[in-house]
């Protein structure tokens, strides 16, 4: 249908582009951050790549840059947190992707205090600080931003071995709400994508246990694990102006695991 002065308006075209953006991922040296970086930097963002290996973050940049996007290595520890201020002194970022973390399997009764501190500091503590020190920054220069923590399935549910895990990742949910409360008039948005099962070096002792794998088969419901592109796509999303009514959630990627 035309109107007198031609075609009626449509809406507009939402858009995943991130060209001009400055974007962060941590973790990305591997796995699920690894995707994210590939995602952003395919996008047109600049991707700030960290991790703590140099080596293996360098061989990711190389490949990014040889894939046409732009990007840059910063190796920290992120649980440490002064290592990490100093790193990230002075820099402001549109976009933090936070994909580090670690697990601690096994009965809960097991866990040592030296575990517990190994998964809060880096799944909950460390995020936690990354990104007040990013919300700081935009905040300073007076700019919106998203944040983007990849929690996990784990974080809705329960799961055998996963006591210190799951205390980590249900505290990131919690997080990601709150500050999306605080920071939301400043137009900085935080959210969570929560993926089930993806085979990385994280995961591969998982996977390779015969029970485990019947464990993980039987609960996707759709016919397969996650790939890391399909945690990378959520990412994308919630990291883009498409979202830009989206704070305070977390997008499951679980192939229906916590459906029923
Ligand atoms: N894979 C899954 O099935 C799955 C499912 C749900 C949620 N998740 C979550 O997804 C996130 C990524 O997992 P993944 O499977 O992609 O793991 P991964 O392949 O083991 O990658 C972990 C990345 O984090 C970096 N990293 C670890 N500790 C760090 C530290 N202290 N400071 C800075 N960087 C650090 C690692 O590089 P360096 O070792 O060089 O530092 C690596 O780049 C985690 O938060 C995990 O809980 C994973």
């Amino acid at each position: 249908m035309t109107t007198a002065t031609g075609p009626k308006p449509l809406p507009p075209v939402p858009s995943f582009r991130m060209d001009g953006k400055v974007a962060m991922v941590t973790g990305a040296s591997s796995g699920i951050g690894e995707g994210a970086a590939v995602a952003l930097a395919a996008a047109g963002a600049h991707v700030v790549c960290l991790a703590r290996r140099k080596d293996t973050l360098e061989e990711t940049v190389t490949a990014l840059k040889a894939a046409g996007g732009s990007a840059e290595a910063l190796a920290v520890d992120m649980a440490d947190l002064d290592a990490l201020e100093a790193a990230l002194q002075g820099r402001v970022f549109d976009v933090v992707v936070n994909s580090a973390g670690t697990a601690r399997l096994g009965p809960a009764e097991t866990m040592s205090a030296a575990d517990f501190d190994a998964v809060i500091g880096l799944n909950l503590r460390a995020a936690f600080f990354l990104s007040t020190l990013c919300a700081r920054a935009l905040m300073a220069a007076g700019r919106p931003g998203s944040i983007v923590h990849v929690s996990s399935q784990m974080g809705h549910v329960g799961g055998v071995d996963r006591a210190v895990y799951c205390a980590s990742k249900w505290g990131l949910e919690g997080m990601i709400r709150a500050m999306a409360l605080d920071w939301g008039a400043k137009g900085i948005r935080v959210n969570a994508v929560a993926p089930t099962f993806v085979r990385t070096p994280l995961t591969e002792p998982t996977f390779r246990d015969p029970a485990k794998r019947a464990w993980i088969d039987a609960n996707i419901r759709l016919d397969r694990v996650a790939e890391v592109g399909d945690v990378a796509a959520a990412i994308l999303y919630l990291a883009s102006d498409a979202a830009t009514m989206v704070t305070g959630t977390s997008l499951l990627v679980d192939g229906g695991w916590t459906a029923g």
